[in-house]
């Protein structure tokens, strides 16, 4: 009977299901094989904002592998970050004219962003009526990149101690929205492999070079249109963007041995994809049909995003503000004492708050951000679904009758109970759907409506002065809908809140 196993799952409920493990197939119900699948999320550039698209990387990302892993299957996790480039020359210049190593140490990401404006205005005051690209504190920057490329270890060793004060600053920060990676790989390791594949393009005769600028492409094919050559080498030799990642996807090939890899990057993003997969195709890589189709994970863009600080926004100060707006809230409300500890109450309903907003709707509907909807306690929002999860948790604290194993179920049978009963069974099948489609709303949606059946149930079903019967069946209905509340909300990377 579904109301005992809920309880006798606890914490697995909806993740041990037989929907996942058995599909129609061809020739009759089939076994589901378990599959090996990495993700990639987050993925945000040292000493460039975390805009809000990282965010919404980060989130969808993270919650995509949790049903993955749930539907039973061996995830891992990967972060790739946009640790090399260009940038990084004119980084070094920045910190040598306007570096702080306090300031460094303390908050290394706000401080490498002001460096990098600082010396951007440097090379825009410059460039006034002349060349961009070729102002004197850019050409130092270039020559301080071509050292770094060429393995000069005074600036390796200074680009691998910005790396890792930023890479300890986004551990605090994911931690906080309840995120974690496997490994954090990025651009710079493979550096050295791109060079491996260019060869190896060669080999095979597919590098060519544009007669007048002497850059390296691959042909795709006329299928993609007007940009069908894929640049992969600079005139001066050395790697892009789309071949680091080349040699990075054939790299995690040869660790993961994946059967499916996910990338969760904004939809401005697609046609780069679809040029990796074309390129992929051109190599004849062996596995790409069985990936290709959801290589790629797009969503759409989140405009709007802003704090009491401005434009810029580093996910650090969204998540402050949040939570302040939280306490704001809090305070003002005359009707309730504030909990005991209410700011970290009010650092996770903030934090619920973002990660909710950033997942109601489909993934690929750009959305507008606004600070009233994220943290509205009545409509659909990750408020919405910690206070639903509270009012049950208070029922158990204050109903004032145990929990038994022997309850009647033929008490419940009100049509609020049975409707309440019904959306339960549904947990697994939510689940497996959201992760199938790729589509995190499926499972958030499915929780919004738990949350408004059980808030309905919760205010005609009374368990306190009820005979014992009653009172048991309906408390034990009660307590399955928390822990599918529960449950769900792990999934999403939200801690449960018992008090608010
Ligand atoms: N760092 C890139 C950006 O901020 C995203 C990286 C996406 N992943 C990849 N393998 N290309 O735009």
């Amino acid at each position: 009977m579904l109301l005992h196993s809920v309880m006798s799952f606890g914490e697995r409920y909806g993740q041990d299901s037989e929907v996942f493990r058995y599909k129609r197939g061809k020739g009759g119900i089939e076994e589901v094989p378990h599959l090996k699948v990495v993700f990639e999320y987050s993925s945000p550039n040292i000493a460039k904002p975390f805009h809000a698209g990282h965010l919404r990387s980060t989130v969808i990302g993270h919650v995509l592998a949790n049903l993955c892993e749930a539907s039973g299957h061996m995830v891992t996790r990967l972060n790739y970050l946009g640790d090399w480039g260009t940038q990084f020359g004119l980084l070094t210049v920045g910190l040598k004219r306007y570096g702080n190593s306090e300031a460094l140490k303390s908050s290394p990401m706000e401080h490498l962003f002001e460096v990098y404006v600082k010396v951007n205005s440097d090379v825009s005051r410059e460039a006034e009526g002349g060349n961009k690209t070729s102002t004197p504190t850019q050409r130092e920057g270039l020559d301080i990149f071509r050292q770094l490329e060429n393995g000069d270890t005074t600036y390796l060793d200074q680009w691998q101690e910005l790396r890792d004060l930023s890479v300890k600053e986004y551990r605090n920060i994911y931690k906080r929205l309840g995120v974690w990676f496997d490994e954090y790989h990025g651009e710079a390791m493979y550096v050295r492999s791109a060079q491996d594949v260019i060869n190896r393009w060669r080999n095979m005769g597919l590098l060519e070079f544009e007669k007048d600028t002497g850059v390296g492409y691959v042909d795709m094919g006329q299928h993609l249109g007007h940009s069908s050559r894929a640049k992969v080498l600079k005139s001066d030799g050395t790697s892009l963007y789309l071949t680091r990642d080349i040699a990075a996807i054939l790299d995690r090939f040869e660790r993961y041995q994946f059967d499916k890899i996910h990338y969760v990057v904004d939809s401005g993003q697609v046609l780069y994809f679809r040029q990796m997969a074309a390129v992929l195709n051109r190599m004849q890589t062996p596995w790409l049909n069985k990936v290709r189709d959801t290589l790629h994970v797009p969503f759409g863009r989140v405009d709007g995003m802003s704090t009491r600080r401005g434009n810029v926004v580093f996910l650090k100060d969204i998540l402050d503000e949040s939570k302040s707006r939280m306490l704001q809230t809090i305070y003002s409300k005359e009707t309730s004492k504030p909990v005991d500890d209410v700011d970290s109450v009010a650092d996770v309903l903030g934090v619920s708050a973002v990660i909710v907003q950033g997942l109601k709707e489909k993934r690929q509907k750009s959305y507008t951000f606004s600070w009233e909807k994220v943290l509205n306690f009545k409509s659909d929002s990750g408020v919405f679904l910690q206070y639903s999860h509270a009012r049950l948790s208070s029922l158990a604290e204050n109903c004032g009758v145990s929990l038994s194993e022997d309850f009647s179920a033929g008490c419940l049978t009100e049509p609020e109970a049975q409707r309440l009963v019904l959306h339960l069974t549904g947990f697994d099948t939510a689940i497996h759907e959201a992760y199938q489609e790729l589509e995190p709303c499926i499972l958030v949606q499915y929780l919004f409506k738990l949350g408004h059946l059980s808030n309905t149930a919760l205010s005609c079903l009374q368990v306190k002065g009820q005979s014992t019967d009653t009172a048991q069946a309906r408390l034990w209905l009660f307590m399955c809908s928390r822990q599918t509340l529960r449950n769900g909300l792990h999934l999403l990377g939200i801690q449960p809140l018992d008090k608010m």
